[in-house]
């Protein structure tokens, strides 16, 4: 019985989506013709539905392979039509998707043509039990009032406040306890780096660091300290679980389980905590005259500009998701770099210890000297052409509309791309292809800086008016903790291991899989 009511639903589906696939096929086709579009490249497929490149799909995102995996169906598709393909179709449960990695058509979507797409309701939908319409699951109107709210709160003064970033340095120097002239055992400086920047952000965002470096040191937790584990354990369960509801596509509701729901209002409560604290200093503050010297707090900033707790809790929970993984991402994949690289290493603590002294006698380390110590922004931006702590992302299309390349035999003409796909573009690939970084695309080589100019075959923000952020203060704090660790320590040891091709680990970001496990030997002063 179960069988047959199961067969003729999957019988209509079939006959449904063939039918409405030949007629909306006959209606692009036509559309297409008018634009003069050429169809872009197929990925080869095993079954007439793709079911089985989906499966491979979710079992590759699954084993932490996705990336190779996505790399693997461009040149499968690249081998299909003899050319090399950066932009591919392929479909996903009846639904048409396009893949890209073409610097021409990323552009077109994120800037020139950034009206016809927006993020969609799939992301959108499926980070809202977390981030309610916070900035990063807002499009349209939300969005524009959004950003308006928070681009103020990123202005120069606020992001080179460099005294709090010394602070937990300090704190993750103790983790290390540096010895002169001594070698540490082997540590992983990946989970340091995700506590310092949990610490530095929270204490950026709300004016109450949680400390969790200092906790991590402690034997018994406080009271304070439990909360403080509780809701980053949890914020971190909410976002790996919210990059496996977007897998789901159209599905991603199935996701929504009482335990998620629970989770997320568990870190609501924690966030609504500083916000409500926020709000009564506002009140409280009303008619009094303000003391400029007053340390920067962005809730606080925020509460001057709206008072719907609400808004300010979805706001600050959506730049703790953009800002901090990313960040200790950065800085763990250049660590993972320079033990692997000791020429690199040497030249870059040279330069440091020339511009900015020694650690105990540092020399003014400020934003724009930061900025200004070119070897420095080189290894940075180099580790970020590698990996990108957003290695791919996607858009969904608004309106029909075109994309400039990738069609016909020759993958010059134009492309149609119709309301409701989903493009996914993958920035790491794009940062590797020897077309546009040339044949030692794969090399770690911050030297390359030197003369590099480049568009939007470089992408690590992202770009047109969704460009990040948090750029310049992510650039300036990573810029302070290498600064600071390189003053401290004068060599640094790759454990065995540590010179095999760098293995991702891709959720809502990226980060090394295998962490950055080294031994660091400490300067004499
Ligand atoms: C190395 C570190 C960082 C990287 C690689 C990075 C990368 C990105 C990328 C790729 C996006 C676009 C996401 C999308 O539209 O789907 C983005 C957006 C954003 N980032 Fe960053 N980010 C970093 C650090 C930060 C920091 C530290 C902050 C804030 C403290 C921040 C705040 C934001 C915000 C608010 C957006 C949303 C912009 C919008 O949608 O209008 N980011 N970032
Ligand atoms: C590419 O093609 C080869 C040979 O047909 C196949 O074994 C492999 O799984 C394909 N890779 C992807 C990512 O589809
Ligand atoms: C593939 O393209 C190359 C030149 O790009 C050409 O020499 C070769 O004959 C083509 N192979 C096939 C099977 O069309």
């Amino acid at each position: 019985m179960l069988a047959k009511i199961l067969l003729s639903v999957v019988a209509a589906f079939v006959a449904y989506s063939f039918v409405s696939s030949i007629s909306t096929k006959r209606r692009h086709a036509a559309a297409a013709k008018a634009l003069g579009c050429e169809p872009a490249p197929v990925e080869p497929r095993a079954d007439p539905f793709a079911l089985i490149n989906l499966v491979k799909t979710m079992w590759a995102h699954g084993n932490n392979r996705i990336l190779e995996y996505l790399q693997g169906t461009f040149e499968n598709t690249s081998s299909h039509v003899n050319r090399t393909v950066y932009t591919y179709e392929t479909d996903f449960l009846g639904d048409k998707v396009l893949f890209t990695c073409d610097p021409k058509n990323i552009q077109a979507m994120l800037a020139t043509q950034f009206k016809d797409f927006e993020l969609g309701q799939i992301r959108t939908g499926s980070f809202a039990p977390l981030l309610g319409h916070g900035i990063f699951s807002a499009d349209g109107k939300q969005w524009e009032r959004s950003r308006a709210l928070l681009r103020p709160q990123f202005s120069r003064d606020q992001v080179s406040d460099l005294d709090l970033e010394e602070r937990h340095v300090q704190n993750m120097l103790q983790a290390l306890s540096a010895v002169a002239n001594t070698w540490s055992n082997v540590v992983d400086l990946q989970p340091l780096f995700f506590r310092l920047t949990m610490d530095s952000s929270s204490e950026f965002l709300y004016g109450e660091s949680t400390n969790t470096q200092l906790s991590a040191l402690s034997e018994e937790a406080s009271a304070k300290n439990a909360e403080d584990s509780a809701f980053v354990n949890t914020f971190e369960a909410c976002q790996n679980h919210i990059s496996m509801a977007m897998l789901l596509n159209e599905f991603y509701k199935l996701m929504e389980t009482k335990s998620f729901l629970d989770r997320c209002r568990l870190c609501h409560r924690y966030i609504d905590q500083f916000v409500n604290k926020a709000l009564s200093r506002k009140e409280a503050r009303k008619g009094v005259e303000q003391d400029k010297k007053e340390k920067y707090v962005f809730l606080d900033s925020l509460a001057s500009e709206t008072d719907d707790p609400v808004e300010i809790r979805d706001q600050l929970l959506s730049i703790l998701v953009a800002g901090r993984d990313t960040t200790a991402a950065c800085l763990s994949f250049l660590f993972l770099m320079l033990a692997q690289h000791p020429e690199v290493f040497s030249k870059l603590r040279e330069t440091i210890i020339e511009e900015f002294g020694t650690f105990h006698s540092p020399q003014d380390i400020s934003f724009s000297r930061l900025k200004a110590c070119s070897y420095l922004q080189w290894c940075i931006s180099e580790t970020l052409r590698l990996y990108p702590g957003v290695p791919w992302n996607s858009r969904r299309c608004a309106r029909d509309t075109t994309f400039p390349t990738g069609g016909g035999k020759d993958g010059l003409s134009p492309i149609f791309v119709p309301k409701g796909v989903e493009v996914v573009y993958i920035v790491q690939l794009m940062h590797r292809q020897p077309e546009f970084w040339g044949l030692d695309a794969d090399m770690f080589m911050p030297e390359r800086w030197q003369n590099q100019k480049h568009g939007f075959e470089y992408l690590p923000f992202n770009g047109g008016p969704r460009i990040c952020l948090g750029q310049q203060f992510a650039l300036t704090k990573a810029a302070y903790v290498v600064v600071r660790l390189l003053q401290r320590f004068d060599r640094l040891d790759g454990s065995p291991g540590a010179s095999e091709p760098v293995k991702w680990s891709v959720g809502l970001t990226g980060r090394p899989k295998n962490g950055v496990k080294v031994r660091l030997h400490a300067a004499a002063e």
